[in-house]
């Protein structure tokens, strides 16, 4: 992999306060990061710091208050909400920390939904949900509600929905934070084995250094500002 070719996401002196006057809260103070195509990159920090703020600037969810964004080539400021939305729904495959699957649907059905969504067939997407889920595991359980799912198949039901459109830039929010150490393991193999390729980018949130040695890179955070970027522990000793 040669990084420096192929920037998937470009933050440039990104801010974000929330609240005014004595509530207000300086979340971001000017983020500068690049994340390339091909990578995993752990963003690592203490809870608070500014994780899920700038993950949700990146993945279109969340408006930034000053500096530049973009996301393959696009700052996502120029375009209109339907157009966000469309680009969003394409390009970008999101894992909210609280998985926030549809309690009254199976898991198949859940996974399904990004596809439905944008016009496919209910048999094509049905059927590809179900290759997805088979990925990560949950072949067994794909006609389960989330309500009969353990958190981490729940979790890897989150993780399924977020591929199951092939987009570029994969987000995920503390994925291994309800899980124990050997669950977490394994959730981070399967991202690393399912989601990860050439020409995506794959942006992993966790404050648990216990996951580092699965990122190519490690952006640190403190109080709202990247303050290292190092190389993951097996690149380090590749090199
Ligand atoms: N919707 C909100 N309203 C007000 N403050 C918020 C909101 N979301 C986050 N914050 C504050 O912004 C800061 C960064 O939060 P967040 O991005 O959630 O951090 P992290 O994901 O690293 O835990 C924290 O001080 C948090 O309390
Ligand atoms: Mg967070």
């Amino acid at each position: 992999m040669n990084p420096s070719q192929d920037v998937a996401v470009k933050c440039s002196g990104v801010t974000k306060c929330y609240g005014v006057g004595d509530a207000k809260v300086i979340a971001l103070r000017g983020i500068d990061l690049d994340v390339y195509r091909g990578e995993l990159l752990i963003l690592a920090g203490p809870s608070g710091c500014g994780k899920t703020t700038l993950i949700s600037i990146i993945g279109g969810i969340l408006k930034r208050d000053a500096g530049i964004c973009t996301v393959l080539g696009k700052n996502l400021e120029d375009l209109n909400t339907g157009d966000r939305a469309r680009f969003r729904g394409r390009s970008i495959g999101f894992v909210f920390q609280a998985f926030n699957l549809l309690p009254t649907l199976t898991a198949a059905e859940n996974v399904a939904v990004p596809l439905l969504i944008s016009g496919e067939a209910r048999k094509s997407a049905d059927q590809r949900a179900r290759a997805v889920l088979d990925q990560v595991g949950l072949s067994e359980r794909e006609d389960a509600l989330p309500g009969q799912l353990s958190g981490g198949q729940q979790q890897r039901v989150a993780i399924a929905r977020a591929l199951v459109h092939n987009p570029e830039i994969i987000i995920c929010d503390e994925p291994t934070s309800s899980l124990d150490h050997a669950t977490g393991h394994a959730m981070m193999e399967i991202l690393r084995n399912v989601a990860q390729a050439p020409d995506r980018a794959l942006v992993v949130v966790t404050h648990d250094s216990r996951i580092y040695e699965f990122a190519d890179r490690i952006a640190h955070m403190d109080d709202g500002k990247i303050v290292d970027v190092s190389v993951g522990a097996e690149q380090a000793h590749a090199q």
